[in-house]
């Protein structure tokens, strides 16, 4: 049995360690509640994209991502815990077990946690190391995913589902002003995709970005993504568990990409219209649910990348309890 004076400031790191996580739009949909022994996860409803994302899909990956990135902290700090994903209420609960040695690949991944961010520039001619490709999939695969590598076919493919999936987006006019809430400006609220993170024009790619309704200030580059890798992220079941887990592995693969020089850039529009939803799981051959979509590649070295997206105060987030 562990004392609770190790405990407590150990899951209190690791709550403060999620809030680097990504989430939908920087929303940040998540609250823990810290208790001695603990943690739990619940869901904020007040921070879900109530008319983007109805079913709380996006949410739970955020959730996911959240969770993941606990774990981490825990895992660099040595500690061997139970993780329960109940997906209701709470979605997760860590459980401290005992400390032990840490492990060097979990150092290294905690390093990665305030470097990850969303570089929404275009990519070099460079490919992404089929190594690192590899490596990404044994990621996705641990955490109970599984990832496809799209071909150049169904590059083309995604490419128009893309197009479908925002134009049916921004013919919604609620979903717009809703975008707009949380996206451009300044977001001195701590939530939320400043316009230093926006591209200040579109980047000139085979697959659309997101529009987000708005330019930013971001210069996307020379490049474009003919040298990227395009990846669905999927599994069996469209169960809560599912997406969160999704999210768990999101998160394992975007800190790994990081640590391999690797931008992952989010293209979820094709998941949450439930049309392009069903027309992908048909591009990837019915293998699985699609969950996830992802640009990999590897950025121009010549150019900085965007400054880091703010985050909530800790105590929006962190709620402590005996
Ligand atoms: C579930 C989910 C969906 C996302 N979808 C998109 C997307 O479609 N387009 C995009 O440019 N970024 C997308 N993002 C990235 C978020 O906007 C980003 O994580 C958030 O603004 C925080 O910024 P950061 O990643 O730089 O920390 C998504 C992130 C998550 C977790």
């Amino acid at each position: 049995m562990v004392d609770d004076t190790d405990t407590r400031p150990a899951l209190i790191l690791a709550a403060e360690a999620a809030r680097f996580a990504p989430s939908i739009h920087n929303t940040q949909p998540w609250r823990w509640t810290v208790h001695s022994d603990r943690m739990e996860l619940r869901p904020m409803a007040g921070r879900q994209l109530q008319v983007q994302d109805p079913e709380g899909k996006m949410l739970l990956l955020s959730c996911g991502a959240a969770l993941h990135h606990a774990r981490v902290a825990l895992d660099a700090d040595g500690w061997r815990y139970d993780v329960d994903l109940v997906a209701a209420d709470p979605l997760a609960v860590l459980r401290l077990r005992e400390r032990g040695v840490a492990d060097p690949a979990a150092i290294r991944s905690f390093e990665q946690l305030p470097a990850r961010h969303t570089d929404r520039r275009t990519v070099s001619d460079e490919p992404v190391p089929a190594a690192v490709l590899d490596a990404l999939t044994a990621a996705a695969e641990q955490a109970g995913a599984r990832l496809h590598l799209l071909t150049r076919d169904q590059v083309i493919e995604l490419a128009v589902l893309v197009e479908r999936a925002q134009k049916t987006e921004s013919a919604d006019e609620q979903l717009r002003a809703e975008t707009a809430a949380w996206v451009g400006g300044d977001r001195a609220d701590g939530a939320g995709i400043p316009d230093a993170s926006i591209p200040a024009q579109a980047p000139l790619t085979t697959v659309a970005e997101r529009d987000f309704g708005t330019t930013g200030t971001l210069v996307p580059g020379p490049g474009h993504d003919n040298a990227a890798s395009y990846a669905v992220l999927y599994g069996t079941g469209d169960e809560a568990v599912d997406w969160l887990r999704a999210g768990v592995a999101l998160s394992a693969m975007w800190l790994l990409a990081t640590e391999h020089g690797v931008t992952l850039v989010p293209i979820s529009s094709p998941v949450e219209v439930p049309f392009t939803r069903r027309q992908l799981e048909r591009t990837i051959g019915a293998i699985g649910i699609p969950h996830f979509v992802m640009r990999l590649g590897v950025p121009d070295p010549a150019n900085g990348g965007p400054a880091r997206t703010p985050r909530l105060p800790s105590d929006q987030v962190i709620e402590l309890r005996d």
